[in-house]
């Protein structure tokens, strides 16, 4: 297999290290680290080992996005944004949900904070604006909140908010990733988890779709999480994904 095909593959694999400790969040990125383009630091690990598992992955210069979804007052999201920045990471995300203002100081702090830092403004850390989340859908909408507006049409219009308010991109399902790119353009990334291979159980998640599905319909970055890391052969079930992704397993 060409070897640049297979570096544009890895770089859109995120793997969720959805584990309690730094021991085992090692072993996942030793066993895993030829597969993976970033690592996902998110709250289960960060609110066991918080800034440890940060300095470790910055003193080992292992690409990370800190998923914390942070979602507050404005000022209260600014503050953790510059926070995040100083602290190394440059790869993190907000709530869409948190409006405008929200999302637009969170982005203007990590930018000023990592220009402090980098002394350089070409390369900006990236920001991502979680829309509805993938455990979610149009009945727990409806049910629980008494939306009646589908979940795809809430998705597209934090997406344009997003983007107006300066962020990198979104999280989103894989079954909006299409009309996302469509409404933002190209350049504005999509992250999707509520990625399950076909090989694999469902769980939680509501709105999936396959690695491939998700990639071919322009997802940026696809999150593999339980269906890799709950498996006993984890790398061989990453072989089985790349295949998957590369000639849909045949
Ligand atoms: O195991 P699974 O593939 O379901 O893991 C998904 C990962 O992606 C988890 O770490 C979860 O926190 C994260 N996630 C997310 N946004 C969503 C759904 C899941 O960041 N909408």
């Amino acid at each position: 297999m060409d070897n640049k095909i297979l570096d544009e593959v890895k770089e859109k694999i995120v793997l969720a290290l959805d584990v309690d400790t730094i021991d085992e969040a090692k072993k996942l990125i030793n066993e895993l680290k030829d597969y993976v383009g970033v690592f996902k630091v998110g709250l289960q690990l960060y609110t066991k080992c918080g800034n440890d598992i940060v300095k470790f992955m910055n003193d080992n210069n292992i690409k990370y996005f800190l998923d914390v979804k942070l979602y507050d007052i404005p000022n209260t999201v600014k503050e953790a944004s510059r926070n995040i920045i100083e602290c190394g990471a440059s790869f993190f995300n907000v709530h869409a949900l948190g409006g405008y203002k929200m999302m637009n100081e969170a982005v203007n702090a990590a930018n000023a904070a990592y220009f402090k830092k980098t002394n350089q403004n070409k390369i900006k850390p990236v920001v991502l604006g979680v829309t509805i989340l993938t455990s979610l859908n149009d009945d727990v909408l409806k049910n629980e909140f008494h939306i009646e507006n589908k979940s795809e049409n809430l998705v597209l219009t934090l997406a344009k908010l997003a983007k107006e308010a300066g962020l990198t991109g979104v999280v989103a399902s894989p079954l909006e990733v299409k009309k996302i790119k469509e409404a933002c353009g190209n350049e504005f990334k999509v992250l999707c988890p509520g990625i399950r291979p076909s090989f694999s159980v469902v769980n939680d998640q509501k709105r999936i779709s396959t690695p491939r599905d998700a990639i071919q319909n322009g997802a940026d970055y696809i999150v593999l999480g339980r269906a890799v890391t709950k498996e006993l052969n984890k790398v061989e079930t990453m072989e089985k994904i790349y295949k998957e992704i590369l000639n849909n397993g045949k």
